[in-house]
């Protein structure tokens, strides 16, 4: 019998028992911080110490965590689907690859990488942004986080299209479905009769839309998940 062909859409809530903030939730990051202001290329263009400082935080605090079971659990499933899994991810930190997994598509970018807005390369960073550090590229004091802003295209797309179009399983965890396009690759699956499955601590904006919906911690909910699915 042919192996599932599975896609994962993973956000911040997959990381929030390793200790990071989402962004909605109570303490979440967009309590203390107003996301047009830190978060979009006109607020990097009005005050580009404040966008630096914030990410420089959050890059820092990268050493402070670890990834989860979750995580753990979805580099297991890797290891036993190989390429018919699709990993793709909202969250900009790295504890996907820490727990193991190799494939991971970071549609929102990453905040161990810095882009270079003069020659456009891509440098994997782990220092501070502020103080305008030259490109190792070209040496122009015009690197910025390799994060995708409110108003920006997300990445890799047309193949995160490719793999749900071609799926037979989506399954959406720790995402409020509330930020598009990733909140109706939903939508896309089940528009190509694909099961859907999301894994949430809370209701999310799209709860309703999946075929299945189960409410619990990313830590308990995913090792079982992934457990059921390879005993199948
Ligand atoms: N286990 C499972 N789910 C959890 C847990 C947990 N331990 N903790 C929180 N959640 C769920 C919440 O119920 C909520 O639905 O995770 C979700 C987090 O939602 P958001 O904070 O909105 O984060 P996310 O959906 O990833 O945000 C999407 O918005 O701000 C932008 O670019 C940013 O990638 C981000 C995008």
């Amino acid at each position: 019998m042919r192996q599932q062909r599975v896609v994962v859409l993973t956000g911040a809530g997959i990381s929030a028992e390793s200790g990071l903030a989402t962004f909605r939730d109570a303490g979440g990051l967009w309590e203390g911080h107003d996301p047009m202001v830190v978060a979009t290329p006109e607020a990097f263009a009005d005050d580009p110490d404040l966008v630096q400082r914030f990410y420089d935080e959050r890059r820092a605090a990268l050493g402070q965590v670890q990834p989860n079971a979750a995580h753990r659990a979805l580099a297991r499933l890797e290891d036993e689907l190989g390429t018919n899994l699709y990993l793709v991810t909202q969250n900009i930190d790295d504890l996907h690859e820490r727990a193991g997994s190799s494939r991971v598509h970071h549609m929102h970018g990453r905040l161990r990488a810095a882009w270079c807005t003069s020659c456009g390369e891509r440098h994997e960073w782990t220092s501070p942004l502020i103080g305008e550090p030259p490109c190792p590229s070209c040496t122009s004091a015009t690197l910025r986080p390799d994060v995708v802003w409110f108003g920006e295209v997300p990445y890799d797309m047309h193949a995160i299209h490719e793999a749900l179009w071609a799926c037979d399983l989506f399954v959406s965890i720790g995402t409020s479905g509330l930020v598009y396009p990733a909140a109706a690759f939903v939508h896309y699956a089940i528009g190509n009769g694909t099961r859907t499955l999301e894994l949430n601590l809370d209701a999310s904006d799209g709860s309703s839309d999946f075929h299945e919906s189960r409410r619990g911690r990313a830590t308990e909910l995913v090792p079982a998940w992934v457990d059921e699915l390879l005993d199948r």
